[in-house]
């Protein structure tokens, strides 16, 4: 990313796929990186149930304080639960809009509802995200996600770049 840009990578993780993208992302953008955590951590199935009810019904759930500190990019990311954000990053995002200025999104997921979850995302963070990334569970097994990594972060880039207000960067002389 460019010099001076102040990015962070928040994500929430349950089982450790969306950990493994979020960290993967931090090194290519050069970002710092920090985790969701909730204030009641789910375990086993009572975990499993409650996270698909709270998911499903829209409800943020009770978070450790989210980051502060002024980031020109927050890249956040979640897990796809019952089609949508996890409860955690639906709290962050609620939390920290005023303080939020350029977003992109990522996830993980089994295989469906990302499209819906950055949708909702974009509402609760007041405006589109520079870039999104969906990495499905069974490409974890092999390492082509992390080609699709570098393209996530050089898109951000670019869109970056390329908004409004922006100085465009000439050679010496044009
Ligand atoms: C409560 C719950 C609900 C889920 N709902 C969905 C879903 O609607 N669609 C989907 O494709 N995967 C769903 N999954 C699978 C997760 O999105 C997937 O395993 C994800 O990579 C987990 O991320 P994590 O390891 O960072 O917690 C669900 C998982 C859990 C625990």
């Amino acid at each position: 990313m460019e010099a001076g840009l102040r990015v962070l990578v928040v994500y929430y993780s349950w089982t450790g796929n969306t950990r493994r993208v979020a960290e993967a992302i931090a090194r290519q953008a050069g970002a710092e990186i920090r985790e969701i955590v909730e204030k009641q951590p789910r375990r086993g199935v009572r975990g499993w149930l409650s996270g698909a009810r709270d998911a499903a019904r829209k409800r943020p759930s009770e978070i450790e304080t989210p980051p502060e500190g002024n980031y020109d990019l927050v890249i956040v990311g979640t897990p796809v639960w019952a089609f949508t954000m996890v409860p955690a990053v639906r709290a962050f995002l609620v939390q920290s809009r005023p303080r939020l200025r350029d977003l992109a999104f990522f996830c993980t997921q089994g295989s469906s509802g990302a499209e819906a979850a950055f949708r909702e995302m974009e509402a609760l963070g007041g405006r589109p995200p520079l870039g999104t990334l969906t990495v499905n569970v069974p490409e974890l097994k092999d390492a082509e996600w992390e080609a699709r990594v570098r393209k996530f972060v050089e898109e951000i880039e670019c869109n970056l770049r390329l908004k409004p207000g922006r100085e465009i960067e000439r050679p010496e002389g044009e």
